[in-house]
């Protein structure tokens, strides 16, 4: 039995594909360790979607061979980085990694492991699939409230600065009954809220089933109270997909919608396949539906060629839609990219550091008002956490909207209902009392 030792990174599809991996190796006698001076295979699941994902792997690699030097132990690179740790390896074979397992390699992992340690030779894996969904593999999950559940997997939308077409290939999707069987046991295990994942999951197909389908599907199966998903696409959300989430009681108020940019030569350059006019109709679409949903966005400032002007149109983007909160990220230029084999990364990183502090600065403003706003409301929040990073006496859970709410400890527990009657806020959490514990 080798003892596994495995470190995320990237998003929240690679925490799902690292509970897949532990689940497929715990059946095949490996034991896996929180503890990485005791492993004896060394798996780093990765990300490749900024430079920065990138250099960061490259140093944890390094620093744990130089601590574990003269130990026999395999290193492992799995991920979105394994295409590129591929082309790096057959250049410099001295590379510290012993195999390589891209995402959809997995079930073939504990034969790799297996082959490496036996023979010594080193290994990869890289293939895509058009079909592997790993429906038949049950996640090794480590219990809570929430639950992360694939239900597609890849991208078809060629955004020309994404890598993530190149790393996870074409788009798929699960048997939405299939889906459904994984949250009936999810349920039976206590878990009280899922959400289902994809580079692109409302553009969710199954035969003739779309998104909207799945959701209602979904939601039937006792037990689960909340239904979350994301990352969805802008272009994909028609009417019927914004009924059921206005509609459907277990399927709550809250929208991730990236904007990307907010000028639309940007836009174009892009392939968002949607204007910032567009953008914004679909925004008050979806305000008239459901008034108190919270929207929250990623930006990317500093495309290629991307003018001081085309930002402006940005920051009226963000000012004019209000959002509840935004991820920002500066441009950076990914290989084999439509961007990164068409557009050279002209906009200077100076210039980008400015436009990313400003922004920041207007969104946070945003985001402190919104939160105020709520000052005086009652809240009903589903406890994740039995303390903060902050206080052993407080818990922490989030509201329908997806908002971090925090309130002192109690009579009352972890996956319980409560309602909050919120006093304060920050830019980033709401802060209450409880008032009211439910029984859901
Ligand atoms: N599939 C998801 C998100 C993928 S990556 C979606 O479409 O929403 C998450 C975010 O990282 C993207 O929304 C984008 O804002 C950012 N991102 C992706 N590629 C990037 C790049 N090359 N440089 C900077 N940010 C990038
Ligand atoms: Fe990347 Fe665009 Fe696909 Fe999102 S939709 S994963 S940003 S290519
Ligand atoms: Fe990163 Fe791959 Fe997710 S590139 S953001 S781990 S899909």
């Amino acid at each position: 039995m080798k003892k596994v030792y495995i470190e995320t990174y990237g998003c929240q599809m690679n925490v799902y594909d690292t509970e897949l991996v532990k689940a497929i190796l715990d059946k095949h006698n490996y034991t896996l360790t929180d503890n990485e001076a005791e492993a004896e295979v060394f798996l780093l699941n990765t990300c490749s979607v900024r430079e920065n994902a990138n250099r960061k792997v490259y140093n944890r690699i390094q620093q744990f061979k130089s601590k574990r030097n003269g130990d026999r132990v395999l290193i492992g690179v799995l991920g979105c980085m394994a295409t590129n740790f591929r082309q790096q390896l057959l250049k410099d074979p001295r590379l510290p990694i012993d195999f390589i397992a891209g995402p959809d390699s997995y079930k073939r992992l504990p034969k790799l492991i297996e082959e490496v340690s036996q023979t010594g030779e080193k290994i990869f894996d890289v293939t895509l699939s058009e079909f592997e969904t790993y429906s038949d593999v049950y996640p090794s999950r480590s219990g809570g409230v929430n639950a992360w559940i694939a239900v597609m997997r890849g991208c078809d939308n060629f955004c020309t600065f994404c890598v993530v077409p190149y790393t996870r290939g074409r788009e798929r999707s699960r048997d939405p009954e299939n889906v459904v069987a994984e949250v009936q046991q999810l349920a039976a295990e206590g878990f009280r809220q899922v959400t289902l994942l994809g580079q692109n999951v409302n553009s969710y197909r199954f035969e003739d089933k779309d998104f909207a389908y799945l959701l209602e599907r979904v939601s039937t199966v006792e037990g689960i109270e909340r239904i979350r998903f994301t990352s969805p696409h802008p272009k994909d959300f028609p009417d019927s997909l914004l009924r059921v989430i206005a509609e459907n009681p277990k399927v709550c108020k809250q929208i991730h919608l990236p904007l990307q940019a907010g000028n639309d030569r940007v836009l174009e350059m892009m392939n968002r396949t949607y204007t910032q006019k567009e953008f914004l109709d679909l925004v008050d679409k979806i305000r008239n539906l459901i008034p108190d949903v919270v929207l929250t966005t990623d930006i990317i400032v500093g495309f290629p060629t991307e003018t001081d002007a085309e930002f402006e149109d940005t920051v009226r983007v963000v000012e004019t839609v209000q959002f509840d909160s935004a991820f920002i990220f500066k441009y950076s230029e990914r290989p084999k990219t439509v961007a990164a084999r068409r557009f050279p990364d002209d906009v200077p990183d100076e210039v980008k550091t400015e436009r990313i502090v400003r922004l920041n600065d207007i969104q946070k403003k945003i985001s402190y008002q919104k939160n105020l706003a709520h000052v005086g409301e009652i809240h009903e929040v589903l406890i994740e956490e039995e303390k903060t990073k902050k206080s052993p006496d407080h818990y922490q859970g989030r509201n329908d909207g997806n908002k971090i709410v925090i309130f002192p400890k109690g009579e009352y527990r972890k996956g319980q209902f409560v309602n909050v009657r919120i006093l304060d806020a920050t830019p980033h959490v709401l802060l209450g009392e409880v008032v009211e514990i439910l029984d859901k």
